[in-house]
Formats: C-alpha cells, structure tokens, sequence
C-alpha cells in the first residue's frame, strides 16, 4: 500500500497529498497538531479541501499559554473539531507525587518518562484504529528528519506515517502562513521555532540548529521525544 501511494504522490504539493489521503482514507486518515507553525499549515489546508481527515492534540498538560491561544484561534477560524488526548490521570498523579514537576531536568531516562506518560501513551489512543498518519514534520527540522521519507510505515504503531511539508523550507512556512493568514502562535515572532512543552523549549538565537531550543540540556543525539522514531 506505502508503495502505491509513494508512486501516486512523488512530486504532488501538500495541498494536492491532502485532498489524495482525504479521498483515499477520509476519516480513517488523522492529522496530530501541536500547533506548530507546520501543523498550522496542514490544518488550513484540511479546512480549505474540507476534508473529512479527523484532527487531534496531545494536550500535555504543560502546554504554553500562547499555545492555548492559537488553539482557540485555529477553531474560531476553521471551526474544524480538534480532539484533545490528556495523559492518564493515575500516571500523572504518580509521576508527580514520587518526582515533582521538574523531574525532566534530573536525567534523560525521567525526561522521557514524563514524555511517555504525557504524550507517547495518550498518542498510542488517539491514533487507535486509524490507517494514515498525517504530521506536519519537515526533512530540515534536523538530521535525524532528514533521513526520514515523506511516507512511512510506523512499525512501533502500526500505522502509515505522511508528512505532506516533508520538503517544505522554514521560510515556505512562514511565507504561507502570511499570504493565507493563518493564526500561528505568538512565540514564533520571539525566536520559538519548535514549540513543545512549555519548561522543555526555549527560544533559539541566530543560527542555531532548529531543534536547538527543546530539551536544550541534553545531549544533541537525544532530542526526540519518542513520538517520531527513526529507523535509518
Ligand atoms: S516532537 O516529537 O519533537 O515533540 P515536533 O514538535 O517536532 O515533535 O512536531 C512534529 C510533529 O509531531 C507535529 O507536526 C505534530 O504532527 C506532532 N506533534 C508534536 N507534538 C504534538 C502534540 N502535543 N500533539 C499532537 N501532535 C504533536
Ligand atoms: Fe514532559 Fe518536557 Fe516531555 Fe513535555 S516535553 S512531556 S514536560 S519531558
């Protein structure tokens, strides 16, 4: 199946991929949004092709007030249904009441405990029983994106994986976000790239790697949260 959709969708723009996987899959198909600049872009392009293409958030629960914001915005522009996933209430409970709410900082091991409690578990429900994957992930994001393919097979969860600005540039992004006004989350003007978790992500200066602001503590080859696993 990868194999055929890979032959129909070499060289189609994202919009084209889009109204492709709407046709193909329609609610079988799910699009996760973190509200990224990226994810904004997909999403008015679901809007624009009113495709029946089912969105989802990984509500962490450590989000920016910012991110809130552009949540809201994004319904009130596109009044498309965005399904929200929060961690489990008893892992959280747990995690807290043993470590704090800081025991990311304490070692690679406990930051991605709190990421598989707040997101890599929640994303394991939300893309239950889907066939196609849909993120707004870009190749230039960092090296380890860079080996990716437009299309994928998930096999940690069994899904086919598609992201439709895999050779999109920053400065596409942005350039689309503009010309189609399209609600973006206000840290980006403030040198945000890649937005995750609010404690997890700082601003990056002038020429850092754009992945440079998440976890920024750790060691370079660690900065993946598990929810995009690379095999190459
Ligand atoms: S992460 O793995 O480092 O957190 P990143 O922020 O680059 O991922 O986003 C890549 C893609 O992962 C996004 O385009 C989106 O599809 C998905 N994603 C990341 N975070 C979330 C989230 N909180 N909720 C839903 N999807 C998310
Ligand atoms: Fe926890 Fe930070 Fe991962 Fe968010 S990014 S889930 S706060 S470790």
């Amino acid at each position: 199946m990868i194999e055929q959709i890979k032959r129909d969708l070499t060289g189609a723009d994202a919009a084209s991929i889009i109204r492709y996987i709407d046709q193909k899959f329609g609610k079988r198909a799910v699009f996760s949004t973190s509200f990224g600049i990226e994810d904004q872009v997909v999403t008015s392009m679901i809007a624009q092709a009113q495709a029946s293409i089912s969105v989802f958030t990984l509500e962490t629960g450590r989000l920016f007030p910012e991110t809130y914001y552009v949540w809201n915005r994004t319904i009130e522009t596109y009044h498309i249904d965005i399904q929200a996933f929060y961690p489990k209430t008893e892992a959280i409970q747990q995690l807290l009441s043993e470590k704090g709410p800081a025991s990311f900082y304490n070692s690679v091991e406990d930051r991605k405990e709190c990421c598989y409690i707040r997101k890599i578990e929640p994303l394991k429900r939300a893309i239950e029983g889907y066939q196609i994957w849909i993120t707004g992930i870009r190749a230039e994001q960092s090296q380890n994106r860079d080996a990716m393919d437009f299309i994928e097979w998930d096999e940690a969860n069994q899904i086919i994986k598609i992201h439709p600005l895999f050779d999109w540039t920053l400065a596409q992004t942005e350039n689309y976000l503009k010309t189609h006004h399209v609600p973006y989350n206000p840290l980006h003007d403030k040198g945000y790239v890649s937005i995750g978790c609010q404690p997890c992500t700082r601003a990056i200066s002038e020429g850092e790697d754009f992945r440079a602001g998440r976890w920024w503590w750790e060691d370079k080859s660690k900065k993946e949260c598990g929810l995009h696993v690379t095999h190459k």
